[in-house]
């Protein structure tokens, strides 16, 4: 296992490209989906410098509870239709948030967080759970997060849950 993380950070695609091979890496040979979820968040946390990088799991039809995170303290419960994460989820697909302002419903754990992307993780056609990503700039995320993020989030839905 590479113990040191080698990005190129030349652009913000040329981040993404750079570690997603080295996050499959990292969890090749690993069974333990706690400990791949971790070091999973660990890696696009530091590597990128976001706010507050994690996953919210489904633990039954109506509600995600916290997973592995990195960042401040967050609240541990969402309902499904609820906040960025529960509309994600609710609505199989991406959100990016420029400003978590002007998001109606958007849950604020911390007011430092600025804006968010959120992606559902898949597991065959249903939607298991979320990898959150805060900022504490407005207008963090864009396409190129959402693409890569997309594949990255594909990748864990197949290989971690
Ligand atoms: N902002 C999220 C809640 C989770 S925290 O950002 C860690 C939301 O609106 O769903």
């Amino acid at each position: 296992m590479a113990e040191t993380l080698h990005i190129d950070d030349s652009s913000k695609a040329a981040h993404y490209s750079s570690l997603l091979p080295q996050i499959k890496a990292l969890c090749d040979g690993e069974n333990s989906s706690i400990a791949n979820q971790a070091n999973i968040i660990a890696a696009l946390h530091h590597t990128f410098g976001f706010f507050w990088t994690g996953f919210y799991w489904a633990t039954d039809e109506n509600n995600l509870v916290l997973g592995p995170f990195q960042g401040p303290i967050a609240c541990t419960r969402i309902e499904k239709g609820k906040g960025v994460c529960g509309k994600a989820w609710r609505d199989k697909k991406t959100l990016v948030v420029p400003n978590v302002e002007d998001f109606p419903g958007h849950i604020a754990c911390s007011a430092d967080s600025k804006s968010e992307i959120v992606v559902p993780l898949f597991k065959n056609k249903d939607v298991v759970g979320v990898l959150d990503i805060d900022s504490d700039t407005i207008g963090t995320f864009d396409e190129i997060d959402k693409k890569h993020l997309n594949t990255l989030c594909q990748w864990i839905g197949e290989h971690i849950v």
